[in-house]
């Protein structure tokens, strides 16, 4: 078990399916012109820029912030329509829990784009990273009516493709969704709040 745990923590900070660009906030962001992370808020975690452009429909990477591994997903049209069709077997599928995303993501979707998705990849039982496990069913290696998501090898928690936890597994909440804001249709900035920039949130 021990050897499963040091495994999967190992994942922490490597991209699962692409890398994607990165880097601290820089002084042309719209919205922020004035805004320069001091070397404290550097220390402390200072909002990432990230780029997504070439991440295709179905792959997800994985970003650094706060020393924690944040992916961003680029879910595809079939990826959604699950979404509305598994409440039956989520612990909390309308994302009532108010610590676990910010107010403009709490919808079926827990993004603002539904196509985008930004969540923190920390499993809320013990910290573990689950993994990606995006195919359906049995191709999944998970079991045969598994609907796509993520599964988390330390201690069998289950999340959907909006990071909502599966009923009857150790974790008790959904996966955190970060702040964030997009600064374009391929670039999202990762630790910061739409109220901060206002910038209006959709979905
Ligand atoms: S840390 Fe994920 S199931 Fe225990």
């Amino acid at each position: 078990m021990t050897e499963i745990v040091n495994k999967t923590r190992r994942r922490l900070l490597i991209a699962t399916s692409v890398m994607g660009g990165a880097g601290l906030v820089l002084a042309s962001v719209p919205f922020l012109a004035s805004w320069r992370p001091s070397d404290r808020a550097k220390a402390q975690g200072a909002p990432v820029d990230v780029d997504f452009s070439k991440l295709k429909p179905g792959q997800m990477l994985t970003v650094e912030w706060r020393g924690q591994p944040v992916w961003v997903i680029r879910r595809t049209p079939e990826m959604l329509a699950v979404l509305d069709k598994i409440a039956d077997i989520l612990v909390d599928p309308n994302s009532t829990v108010e610590s676990q995303q910010p107010p403009y993501t709490r919808n079926l979707y827990r993004s603002i784009k539904p196509e985008v998705m930004v969540v923190i990849g920390i499993c809320t039982h013990l910290g573990c990273v689950p993994t990606e496990h995006f195919p359906v069913g049995a191709a999944s290696g998970i079991e045969a009516d598994w609907p796509g998501g993520y599964f988390c090898h330390c201690h069998g928690s289950k999340f959907d493709l909006a990071g909502r936890v599966f009923k009857n597994v150790p974790a008790p909440t959904n996966l955190v969704v970060p702040p964030h804001v997009f600064l374009g249709d391929t670039r999202v900035l990762v630790g910061i709040n739409t109220e901060m920039t206002g910038q209006a949130a959709a979905g």
